[in-house]
């Protein structure tokens, strides 16, 4: 199958190519660096020709609130149209568990938006609602940091390896669209604030962890269970510490 991956240099997507490819698939790394664009349209026409599936796993470079709403919308947008012109039977994307209970942050609007889209368009879908990658922890402290502490609230979350979402993504891409949402976690629950401290910890980052109820997550108000997914979820093998050996490992070797 030609299965055209949108954003495919990126952290998801680069795996998801190298997968798709051991399971004798024909994917193709699309996104600006490699001369395709959704937000002008550049280069879309052609790399979707004879195409069966699209994976949309780009990101907005980004995420000041306007800008991350108009990347999303104009570039599903573009996509939608250019892949019902070049007869694209399958469109996956890939968003995030709790999207829809996270409406008070500008890049969880922009990701609601994504959706809708791709909802009302004629052309069959998957939506994957995965949870935060254990890449993100390092993100999350940086954008929860007031300049003195980082200040979390002690909600439950339940992350997942990159190489995981990857493989799930890679799964549902090459089944049959389930025209709605497949959620996908981690094999483990933590506290945000707690594995946010663990992760500092291990990179050695002497930033502190507060854990504060009041505190947003990524601009919104989060409760016990806004970013856990259901009982359905097709969880993830890689358990944090594995992850976290395999990662300092990797570090090593770069
Ligand atoms: N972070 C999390 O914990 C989390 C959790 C669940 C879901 N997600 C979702 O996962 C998705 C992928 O995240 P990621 O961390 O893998 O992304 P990433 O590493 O930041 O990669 C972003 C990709 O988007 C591409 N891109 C940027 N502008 C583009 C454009 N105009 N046209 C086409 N491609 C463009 C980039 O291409 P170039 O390299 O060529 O610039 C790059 O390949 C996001 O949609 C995010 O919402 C994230």
């Amino acid at each position: 199958m030609k299965i055209v991956v949108i954003g495919g240099s990126g952290l998801i997507g680069s795996k998801l190519v190298i997968k798709l490819r051991e399971h004798g698939h024909e994917a193709i790394a699309a996104s600006p660096s490699s001369g395709v664009n959704t937000l002008t349209g550049e280069g879309l026409a052609e790399t979707l020709k004879g195409a069966s599936v699209v994976v949309d796993v780009s990101n907005s470079p980004s995420f000041e609130d306007a800008a991350v709403l108009k990347f999303f919308e104009t570039s599903t947008r573009n996509l939608l149209t250019y892949e019902a012109d070049a007869g694209v039977g399958h469109h996956v994307a890939l968003s995030v568990v709790g999207t829809e209970r996270l409406s008070e942050s500008g890049y969880f609007r922009a990701k609601i938006a994504q959706e809708k889209m791709i909802k009302n368009s004629a052309i069959p879908y998957s939506i994957v609602h995965a949870t935060q990658f254990f890449e993100f922890l390092k993100s999350l402290a940086d954008i929860s940091f007031d300049g003195d502490k980082v200040r979390l609230p002690p909600v439950l979350f339940q992350p997942m390896a990159a190489d995981d979402v990857a493989s799930a993504v890679g799964r549902i891409a090459t089944g049959s669209p389930v025209n709605g949402t497949v959620e996908v976690g981690g094999p483990e629950q933590f506290r945000v604030d707690d594995l946010v401290r663990r992760r500092l910890h291990a990179l050695k980052d002497p930033r502190e962890v507060i854990a504060d109820p009041k505190a947003l997550y990524s601009g919104a108000k989060v409760s016990e269970r806004t970013l856990v997914p259901g009982n359905n979820a097709l969880l993830g093998k890689t358990a944090f510490e594995t992850w976290l050996t395999q990662s300092a490992a990797a570090g090593v070797a770069a």
